[in-house]
């Protein structure tokens, strides 16, 4: 079969993303060609939800292939991303006697890779960790670029680690099975990347939004956004590993997303649905600062709509219950934030940093 391959650069050396429908079948011989020998302990880590859909299936396969498989289950859902769960797949590992050389496949979404990746990072102070991700976030952003992350009652991602994985192995046939939502919202993240600077993506997307968007998946069309989204992650973080530039740019859309995700207790609104408002403050406060040109607000109110996301503001919630959170964002420190702000479409700006309580203007 033939697969496209993305090379990402690190500070623990390179890795290859390789995508494809169909991938998924491949892993076990992938694996052996990574330099992993049958007869040696694999970790398959995953959650309730995609164990069931899929990891029951990958774990057989890895088997008759012959590698022993320790399977471990997350909870599923972010209010999970906690580190009691990191503890108890930490416990169940040592538990059979990890060893150093023994990989970790971590199948899942965003929520299971944060955590499947700091398992990894921190388990014998780090173990080979294999990104098998099957959400739209998950094979657009998530599982490239080694940043893990864990959830603390103070905020989201509080605690974490930058590791980068040995390969990430992305098969966009894993979506067919989510939910229409959750694929609409994983469309959140990739509006943002035309949006942050890939022009070919936002032409793509102005003919193939509606498709993408269809209940009906059509494998080849998700496999080209993927591929270009994945390509500019792979870009972006080979730059600028640790976010001191260029890979801030990511959180176009995050930081206001993030905390009406916190304030929301992670219940009403979805990470891509809320990274959409996010993207729609942004653009307000960059207007406000007379940043971003007119017109861009609707545009990107216009991809939205395409691809049946919400664009208006959620009435029950105020800028003062979203204060707290900012205050918290990794991103700011002093009550001061650092903001990415659309010029354009395709261009934005990381601006200086600004009191967060001059932001409330934005939100209607
Ligand atoms: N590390 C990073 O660079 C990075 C980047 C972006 C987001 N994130 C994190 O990712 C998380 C969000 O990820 P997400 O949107 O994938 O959420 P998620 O992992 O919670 O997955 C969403 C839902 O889909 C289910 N699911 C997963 N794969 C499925 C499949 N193939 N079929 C059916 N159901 C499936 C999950 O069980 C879950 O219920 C957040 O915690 C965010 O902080 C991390």
């Amino acid at each position: 079969m033939n697969f496209r391959e993305i090379m990402v650069s690190s500070s623990s050396g390179p890795y290859a993303i390789r995508l494809g429908n169909g991938i998924r079948e491949q892993i076990p011989d992938l694996l052996q060609t990574l330099g992993f020998p049958k007869n040696e302990k694999v970790g398959l880590i995953s959650n309730e939800t995609v164990r069931v859909l899929h990891a029951n299936a990958l774990s057989s396969r890895l088997e008759k292939k012959g590698y022993p498989v320790v399977n471990f289950d997350f909870h599923d859902g972010e209010s999970y991303k906690t580190m009691d769960s990191v503890m108890s797949c930490l416990d169940k590992l040592l538990s059979v006697k990890w060893e150093r050389k023994n990989p970790l496949i971590v199948l899942g979404g965003g929520v299971t890779g944060d955590m499947g990746g700091f398992v990894g990072s921190v388990l014998l102070r780090g173990v080979p960790v294999i990104h098998v991700p099957t959400t739209v976030v998950g094979q657009v952003d998530s599982s490239i670029g080694g940043k893990t992350g864990v959830d603390h009652s103070e905020g989201k991602n509080l605690i974490g680690s930058f590791y980068p994985p040995k390969a990430v192995w992305i098969d966009p046939s894993y979506l067919e099975t989510l939910s229409l939502r959750e694929r609409r919202s994983g469309l959140g993240e990739v509006i943002k990347y035309a949006m942050i600077g890939d022009k070919k993506l936002l032409e793509f997307l102005d003919s193939a939004l509606e498709t993408l968007a269809s209940k009906n998946f059509d494998r080849e069309v998700w496999e080209k956004a993927i591929f270009s989204c994945a390509s500019d992650k792979a870009r972006i973080v080979s730059e600028d590993e640790k976010e001191s530039g260029i890979r801030m740019n990511l959180n176009f859309g995050h930081t206001f997303g993030h905390a009406l995700e916190r304030v929301t207790g992670y219940q009403g609104l979805l990470h891509g649905e809320a990274v959409g408002l996010g993207m729609i403050v942004a653009a307000r406060i960059g207007t406000l600062l007379g940043i971003t040109e007119k017109g861009t607000e609707e545009i990107i109110v216009d991809f939205l709509q395409q691809a049946h996301l919400p664009y208006e503001w959620p009435k029950e919630i105020a800028y003062r219950d979203l204060e707290r959170y900012l205050r918290n964002d990794k991103k700011s420190s002093s009550g001061m934030v650092t903001l990415v702000l659309p010029v354009r479409p395709g261009e934005v700006v990381r601006t200086n940093q600004y009191e967060l309580s001059v932001l409330g203007s934005a939100i209607p």
